[in-house]
């Protein structure tokens, strides 16, 4: 892969974004091309057309998107599947018509049916229906991956799509109106250890597993992928394993030293029981995640602290 490629992180300033920037210049990449939503707003299409016809892109990582946890997801529908439908379009295809060399495509584990046989395998796309919480984000997701796929058959664009599992790390929202659980949990065990507090509420009942990627693996998987795969079958990108609620929470309780009780509040939505990607399809390609739970947690805590002290007083 020639690193004087000119590579558009689109998206560059989200947690995703961002950590690709760091992974493309760890890995000696030199041309890489980023613009804040301020400079390129990703839905209007005149703008990105004029963007890709100036800027000779040669690759495009596209992870701009409006994320959201299931509050956000369920409060504005319209928003999310309205924006990333626009997003992903006017991308993919201005993409195309200015000769991208190769686009990759960031979906999401929530495209797969809600009770889909653990873990899940590529191959369970479209086989039931959605988790109700986020189908218009799902629903705008799963357009991503054909458009790419439609795109590949009808006019050889290299365009490839992966699907992350619940990602983590440096750079991570914290908003807890808008964020999910991991920095919720940090957030809120963080808050209640500065105020003496004697115990955090946990939405729901702290049984559901869910599967965590630190995000630098998953910046790691991107550019391993890009470098290397050229189908129009998704991958999964996974830790492998997954963890119950109740059990990240008590790491994360650890990880800030907050010496209070957990609780949990059953009357908020727990989503669907288990959700653990099948990543054997990644793995066969020769890619494995190096970042534990543990170090991962406690890296992430790390850099929300810094973030705070860098906020105005
Ligand atoms: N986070 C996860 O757990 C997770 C899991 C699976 C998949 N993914 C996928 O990974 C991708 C990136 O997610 P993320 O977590 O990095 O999200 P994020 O932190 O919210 O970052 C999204 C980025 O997209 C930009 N953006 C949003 N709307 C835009 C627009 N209309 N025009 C231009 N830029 C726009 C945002 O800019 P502003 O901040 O200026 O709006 C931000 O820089 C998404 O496709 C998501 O589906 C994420």
């Amino acid at each position: 892969m020639n690193k004087d490629a000119r590579v558009f992180v689109a998206g560059h300033g989200g947690l995703v974004g961002s950590a690709l920037v760091r992974r493309l210049r760890l890995g000696g990449y030199s041309n890489i091309v980023t613009r804040s939503r301020k400079e390129l707003e990703l839905t209007h299409q005149a703008a990105v057309e004029a963007f890709f016809k100036l800027e000779k892109i040669e690759q495009v990582y596209l992870a701009a998107a409006k994320v959201g946890g299931i509050h956000a997801n369920d409060t504005y529908p319209a928003d999310f599947i309205r924006d990333n439908l626009q997003i992903q379009s006017n991308v993919i295809d201005s993409g195309h018509r200015h000769r991208v060399k190769k686009l990759l495509f960031l979906g999401s584990s929530c495209i797969y049916p809600q009770l889909a046989p653990q873990p899940i395998s590529e191959d369970c796309l479209l086989t039931g229906p959605l988790e109700p919480t986020n189908e218009w984000y799902a629903i705008a997701k799963i357009a991503g991956l054909k458009m790419c796929q439609a795109y590949r058959r009808q006019y050889g664009f290299n365009a490839i799509s992966i699907m992350p599992t619940n990602l983590y790390g440096p750079g991570d929202n914290f908003d807890l109106q808008t964020s999910h659980v991991l920095p919720a949990l940090i957030r809120k065990c963080h808050e209640a250890k500065q105020r003496g507090d004697e115990e955090v509420v946990v939405w729901g009942t702290g049984t559901p597993h869910r599967e965590f990627l630190h995000v630098d693996d998953l910046a790691d998987a991107c550019v391993f992928l890009m470098e290397r795969y050229e189908s129009a079958d998704p991958v999964n990108v996974g830790w492998g394993k997954d963890i119950a609620i109740r059990e990240l929470a008590e790491i994360v309780r650890e990880t800030v030293g907050f010496t209070g009780r957990l609780t949990f509040d059953r009357s908020k939505p727990d989503g669907v029981p288990r959700k653990l990607l099948d990543t054997s399809r990644l793995r066969s390609q020769g890619w494995a995640p190096r970042i534990s739970l543990r170090q991962g947690i406690a890296a992430t805590y790390e850099w929300y602290l810094k973030s705070q002290q860098a906020l105005p007083a």
